[in-house]
C-alpha cells in the first residue's frame, strides 16, 4: 500500500476530505459501504473500505421497516455513534433522515450538528432542491454529500424504485441539479439508479467524486448496502448488486474483494448493471 495511506505502524492513516479529492483526481475509485454498528465498522475499516455510510437504509435492514421514511434523527445519532466507536480510519458519512432538513436551513443545521457530535464527518441529504441547505451547512463547516437520481425518501412521489434520468428532459434536470449542488459546496454526490451513460457524463462534468449505486461503472466510486452485498437481505437481489460472500471465505474476505473489485473496475460491470 502507498506510503501516504499507511502509517509505519501498519494502521491506515485516517481518510480525509483532501485525500478523497486526491483519490478522485488520480482516478482511484472510492469504495463505500453502509455500516450501522461498531463491530462491522471495525471489520470494514480493517478491510480497507474508504468510506462508511451510516445510511437511513438502517430503517429496512436493521429495523425491519418497509422504507426509510420512519427513521428518526435519534436513530441516526445512535447508529452514527456506534459506528464512530468501531471505526478508526475510514471517512464517516451519516444520512440526514426524512423530515430532519425539510423545514428550513436552521432545522438542517441543528440536526446535522447532532450527527457531527455523534462522530459523523459529513452528512448526506437527498434531492435536487437542497442547494440552499447545502450552502448553509457548508458555510458552517459541515461537509455535505448530495444524493440524486432515485432518492429513497421520495419513493412515494417517484412511484416506486424506478430508474431516473432516462429521457432527455430527466437527464437535463439531473445535470442542472448536480451543477447547483456542486456550486453550493457539496463535496461528494451519490447517484442512485441512473443510466450508466448519464452517470458517466455527470462524473466527467462535475468537480467532485460521484458514488454510484445502480449507476454503472463510470462513477468515481461505488456504494452498496452492506446486507445486500453479503446476501443477507431476504427477497430477490437488485440486478446491480453482487453477492461478495458467495465463495465462502468469510465476511472480511468478502469486503476485501469488494474494495479490490471497485478499485480495479471489476465491479460493477455493465452486464450486471443492465441499463
Ligand atoms: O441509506 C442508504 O443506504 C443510502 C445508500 C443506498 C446510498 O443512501
Amino acid at each position: 500500500m502507498a506510503e501516504h495511506t499507511q502509517e509505519s505502524s501498519g494502521v491506515r492513516k485516517p481518510i480525509t476530505l483532501p485525500r478523497l479529492a486526491e483519490m478522485h483526481r488520480a482516478g482511484e475509485k472510492i469504495a463505500v459501504l453502509t455500516c450501522y454498528d461498531a463491530t462491522f465498522a471495525r471489520i470494514l475499516d480493517d478491510a480497507g473500505v474508504d468510506v462508511l455510510l451510516v445510511g437511513d437504509s438502517l430503517g429496512m435492514v436493521v429495523q425491519g421497516r418497509p422504507n426509510t421514511l420512519p427513521v428518526s434523527i435519534e436513530d441516526m445519532v445512535y447508529h452514527t455513534s456506534c459506528v464512530a466507536r468501531g471505526n478508526r480510519s475510514a471517512w464517516l458519512i451519516a444520512d440526514m433522515p426524512f423530515g430532519s432538513y425539510h423545514e428550513s436551513a436552521e432545522q438542517a443545521v441543528r440536526n446535522a450538528s447532532r450527527l457531527f457530535q455523534a462522530g459523523a464527518q459529513m452528512v448526506k441529504i437527498e434531492g435536487g432542491w437542497v442547494a440552499a441547505t447545502v450552502r448553509a451547512l457548508v458555510e458552517r463547516g459541515m461537509p455535505v454529500c448530495a444524493h440524486l437520481g432515485f432518492t429513497p425518501q421520495t419513493v412515494h412521489a417517484l412511484g416506486g424504485y424506478r430508474i431516473q434520468g432516462r429521457d432527455a428532459g430527466g437527464a437535463a434536470l439531473l445535470h442542472a441539479q448536480a451543477r447547483d449542488l456542486a456550486d453550493a459546496g457539496a463535496q461528494m454526490l451519490v447517484l442512485e439508479l441512473v443510466p450508466s451513460v448519464l452517470a458517466r457524463e455527470l462524473t466527467q462534468a462535475l468537480p467532485l467524486p460521484t458514488i454510484g449505486i445502480g449507476a454503472g461503472r463510470g462513477c468515481g466510486g461505488q456504494v452498496l448496502v452492506l446486507h445486500d452485498m453479503l446476501d443477507l437481505t431476504p427477497g430477490p437481489r437488485p440486478r446491480f448488486v453482487r453477492n461478495f460472500l458467495d465463495v465462502g471465505a468469510g465476511v472480511q474476505d468478502a469486503v476485501r474483494r469488494y474494495v479490490s473489485d471497485v478499485k480495479s473496475g471489476a465491479y460493477p460491470d455493465d452486464m450486471l448493471h443492465g441499463y
